[in-house]
């Protein structure tokens, strides 16, 4: 494991305990959140084919937005993060789920427990991406589905990529609209911890030097988040076109990156 996992991991732990209700608000109650998370939830449940599931668990899960959503598909939905905080909340607002206080690289389950492993926007949390394929490949059943969403793309903040210039263009557009709402202040995006970003084939020899078979790897884009009205109209038509369009013509150059894979 990389030598500086136990530090991170601190940094980490200290960072989300102390912005527990600050991230959980942000999330359930900032519109544009809404919208991404609701595609991510449409992605996965196209990954699965609407396909019931028996046991499923997140990994990191947060305060547990997800999570809940996955009893929409899961029988008996498990879910683990390392912060005592965000936790708190969890358990608070969703009791029917399982959540454990844990970490990725030494999941607290037994060796082929779950049919389905998801990770939310998390993996770059981790500073261990090997450690924690490891383990999840040992807690999924054989054919289990490993799923990863809204993770970013390492390929996103370069000058040869389309979709950052479409960025800084929408993100000037919706601060001037920003300034003419007249609705009530939106909480500022949280600055998040250090983070170490993956680039999608990276990504790809990791899972594969796992053992995991690749059904599906695609990047989306998702432009910056604002809760300017007339861009949030746009917004959630915006990611299914860019879905359907433009991340064919650019396949690993979207903002995030999806995928399925299987043990
Ligand atoms: C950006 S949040 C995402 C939370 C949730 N998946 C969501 O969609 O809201 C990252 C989460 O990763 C957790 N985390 C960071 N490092 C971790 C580790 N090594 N093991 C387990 N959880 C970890 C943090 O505590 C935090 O809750």
């Amino acid at each position: 494991m990389q030598e500086n996992y136990q530090q991170k991991k601190q940094v980490q732990q200290a960072y989300y305990n102390s912005t527990a209700a600050k991230y959980d608000a942000w999330h359930t109650e900032t519109e544009s959140a809404k919208i991404v998370d609701a595609w991510n939830f449409a992605n996965l449940k196209k990954f699965i084919k609407n396909n019931k599931i028996h046991k499923s668990l997140d990994v990191a899960c947060g305060t547990g937005r997800l999570t809940s959503s996955l009893l929409q598909v899961s029988e008996e939905v498990y879910g683990i993060d390392l912060s005592e905080e965000v936790l708190n909340i969890a358990k608070q607002k969703y009791p029917q789920v399982n959540f454990t206080l844990g970490e990725v690289v030494s999941l607290p389950y037994q060796d082929n427990f779950f049919d389905l492993v998801i990770i939310n926007g998390s993996l770059h949390h981790f500073f261990a991406m090997n450690e924690s394929f490891q383990e999840i490949y040992r807690v999924l059943k054989p054919e289990g589905k490993f799923i990863v969403l809204g993770e970013p793309n390492a390929y996103y903040h370069k000058w040869f990529n389309p979709f950052f210039y479409l960025w800084i263009l929408v993100r000037i557009i919706t601060r001037i609209l920003n300034i003419f709402k007249a609705q009530k202040t939106v909480p500022p995006e949280m600055i998040e911890p250090d983070a170490e970003v993956f680039m999608p084939n990276q990504m790809k020899q990791a899972l594969i030097k796992t053992g995991f078979k690749i059904e599906k790897f695609y990047t989306y884009d998702y432009l910056p988040r604002t809760e300017a009205k007339g861009f949030l109209k746009i917004y959630a038509s915006y990611l299914k076109f860019e879905h359907k369009l433009t991340t064919k013509i650019f396949p690993n150059l979207g903002s995030a990156i999806q995928f399925l894979a299987k043990k």
